[in-house]
């Protein structure tokens, strides 16, 4: 077994309440296989969404079979991540190359019927391939979620990215 997601102390703020309902929504549908969070720093994204992935999987009937989160950071480590995304899978990587333990997470997520993997604080677009989640799952059965701090999501754009509303200061 992998490790969950921490819980947050979360507010029922006024100001968040369309984003929760737009963010679990999204959680809910199958059909969106990419979802792209952004908004300025400290508007409460990384908070609201464990908050969201929290509530979707502790209904009677779990959403996810698994849930991932990694922390990508300025800079892109792969190795970093990859052993992040391996440490809440429950497996560890004895390969040393970045490509063999990204075939190695591959084939792990395969074996789960739905997952949902967070990637925070994107600044950049990144090639998810070569951490190992596949962009598009054959089969839908996959979620990526990607938060990125700023006024848009345009240069993390992987290809279409359903987006949630920019997130406003917190009230
Ligand atoms: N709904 C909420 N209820 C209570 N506290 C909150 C809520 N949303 C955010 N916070 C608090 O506000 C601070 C910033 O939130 P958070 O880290 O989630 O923002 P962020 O948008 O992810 O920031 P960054 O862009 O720096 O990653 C944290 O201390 C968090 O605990
Ligand atoms: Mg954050």
């Amino acid at each position: 077994m992998g490790f969950a997601l921490p819980t947050v102390d979360y507010e029922e703020l006024q100001s968040r309440v369309e984003t929760m309902n737009e963010i679990t929504k999204a959680l809910e549908d199958s059909s969106a296989t990419m979802i792209g969070i952004h908004g300025l720093a400290g508007m409460g994204k990384t908070t609201l969404v464990i908050e969201a992935a929290n509530r979707v999987q502790n209904r009677e009937s779990k959403v996810f079979d698994v849930v991932i989160m990694a922390n990508v950071g300025k800079i892109l480590d792969i190795r970093k991540t990859q052993g992040q995304i391996a440490d809440m899978l429950g497996i560890i990587l004895q390969e040393e190359s970045e490509y063999a333990r990204a075939i190695r997470i591959k084939e792990k997520l395969k074996k789960e019927k739905n997952a949902l993997i967070i990637l925070d604080d994107v600044y950049a677009k990144i090639d998810l391939d070569m951490l190992g989640i596949p962009s598009q799952s054959p089969d839908d059965k996959q979620k990526n979620l990607l938060l990125k701090e700023g006024k848009s999501f345009s240069n993390v754009d992987q290809t279409k990215a359903r987006q949630t509303k920019p997130m406003d200061p917190l009230l």
